[in-house]
């Protein structure tokens, strides 16, 4: 096995605390590997203005690899009161760094699993016929273009003359919108490319292909939003037509999805949505199968990838020690990194631990026994985040 280097970037809060346990991880399940450690975070913005610092992106060109914490992000005028006095009124401004990255790297393809673990008392159950009940296993890859559509960054409040004019040339606008004082208007734009969609929705179809399933979901809105949703699925419906032609292209809208997904998740094997749809019915699934605790992610590029559990860095447990936090969702964001580099070996081994623990059911962080997060939660049994990484490590 060849030694890798990745680019470890805990940010901020409970980020530092879980991105530790997952390298714990995988050092014990002989991931061979040297961790160089990334700034990134609330301290850099308030310190640099920058909370994602160019030596960081240096060591990203460099190494391509980046296991990723969370951050901490707050309104804009939180972010301006807490720069540093000698940064203050010098223009800078604050930028999410992990939407930073995302863009600057064209981390495009975002993949989020949800799959259920046996045993997992926060798996979704249902009432069956009969009054029975009815624990679906969920087996869903959300592919969420990850780099343009709703959170492309494109917007103004009171936007200048020419987006204005520009505007005012569509029937629609001046029909709906041109009672409105400049002023108070405000415009996010929601763009696609032919070039990223076909990228995220061929990576939906190549995922379908190489697991063995016959369809893949477009959940979009085609209905309404009839330019870009109605690009995806165009795009979809020709792709399979023309490069997977055992593959069906099923079809729902964002809204009626969320209602889907309480009824008959099991039948959604592999969805791809555009950003915002896709951060929605992500977080939607990751509720079926143990909520934040659990949530993976990847963020791939053509050339960099990072890998990073969807939940953010919960600052009111930042201070707990012992921490209490689910570290699962930094372990299997860990396990994408392998499977990405190829070391699958290893990533089955430890997705088959941490199955194993949650089956067995000893070790239960408080999520898991679904007692409110408090720092006595140790107390009353639940294990602390340390423990939990150390029950995967015994099993790895
Ligand atoms: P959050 O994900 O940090 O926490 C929300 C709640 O989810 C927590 O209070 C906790 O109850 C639960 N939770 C999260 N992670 C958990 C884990 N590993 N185990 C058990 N329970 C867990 O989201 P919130 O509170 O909305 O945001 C906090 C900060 O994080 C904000 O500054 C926000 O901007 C940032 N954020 C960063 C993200 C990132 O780095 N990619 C993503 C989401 C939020
Ligand atoms: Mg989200």
């Amino acid at each position: 096995m060849i030694k890798r280097t990745i680019v470890a970037m805990p940010g901020d809060g409970i980020g530092k605390v879980v991105l530790d346990e997952a390298i714990r991880v995988l050092d014990a399940a002989g991931f061979n590997a040297d961790y160089v450690h990334g700034d990134i975070g609330w301290e850099f913005w308030c310190t640099e203005g920058n909370p994602l610092p160019d030596r960081t992106l240096r060591l990203l060109e460099e190494h391509k690899i980046g296991l990723f914490g969370a951050i901490t992000s707050k309104p804009k005028d939180k972010a301006e009161a807490e720069l540093s006095a000698d940064l203050k009124n010098k223009g800078y401004v604050y930028y999410s760094p992990i939407v930073s990255m995302r863009q600057r790297y064209d981390l495009d393809i975002c993949m989020r699993p949800c799959r259920t673990f046996k045993g997992n008392p926060l798996n979704f159950i249902r009432r069956g016929f009969g009054d029975t009940i009815e624990e679906p296993m969920i087996d869903t890859m959300i592919f969420r273009q990850n780099t343009e559509g709703l959170y492309g960054g494109v917007e103004w409040t009171n936007p200048p003359d020419q987006v204005y004019d520009a505007l005012m040339t569509h029937p629609k606008f001046k029909q709906n919108f041109d009672w409105c004082p400049r002023p108070e208007l405000a415009v996010s734009t929601r763009i696609f490319t032919k070039k990223y969609t076909t990228r995220i929705v061929r990576a939906a179809f190549e995922y379908a292909k190489a697991r063995g399933f016959n369809a893949i979901t477009v959940c979009e809105k085609p209905n309404v939003i009839r330019e870009t949703s109605g690009m995806m699925l165009k795009i979809a419906q020709d792709l399979a037509k023309s490069e997977y032609p055992g593959i069906y292209v099923n079809d729902t809208n964002i809204d009626a999805q969320m209602m889907w997904l309480t009824k008959n998740p099991e039948h959604y094997n592999v969805i791809v949505a555009g950003n915002m749809f896709g951060d929605i019915v992500s977080d939607g699934f990751a509720g079926l199968v143990g909520g934040l605790g659990f949530a993976c992610s990847a963020n791939i590029g053509p050339e960099i990838s990072v890998f990073e559990p969807t939940h953010g860095s919960a600052p009111k447990y930042a201070g707990y020690h012992p921490s209490i936090v689910n570290p699962i969702a930094m372990i299997l964001s860990a396990c994408m990194m392998l499977d990405h580099l190829g070391e699958s070996e290893i990533s089955n081994r430890i997705q088959r631990a941490v199955a194993d623990v949650i089956l067995e059911g000893k070790v239960k962080t408080y999520d898991i026994m679904k007692l409110p997060g408090k720092q006595d939660v140790c107390d009353k049994g639940a294990a602390s985040t340390q423990q939990m990484a150390e029950a995967v490590i015994q099993k790895v």
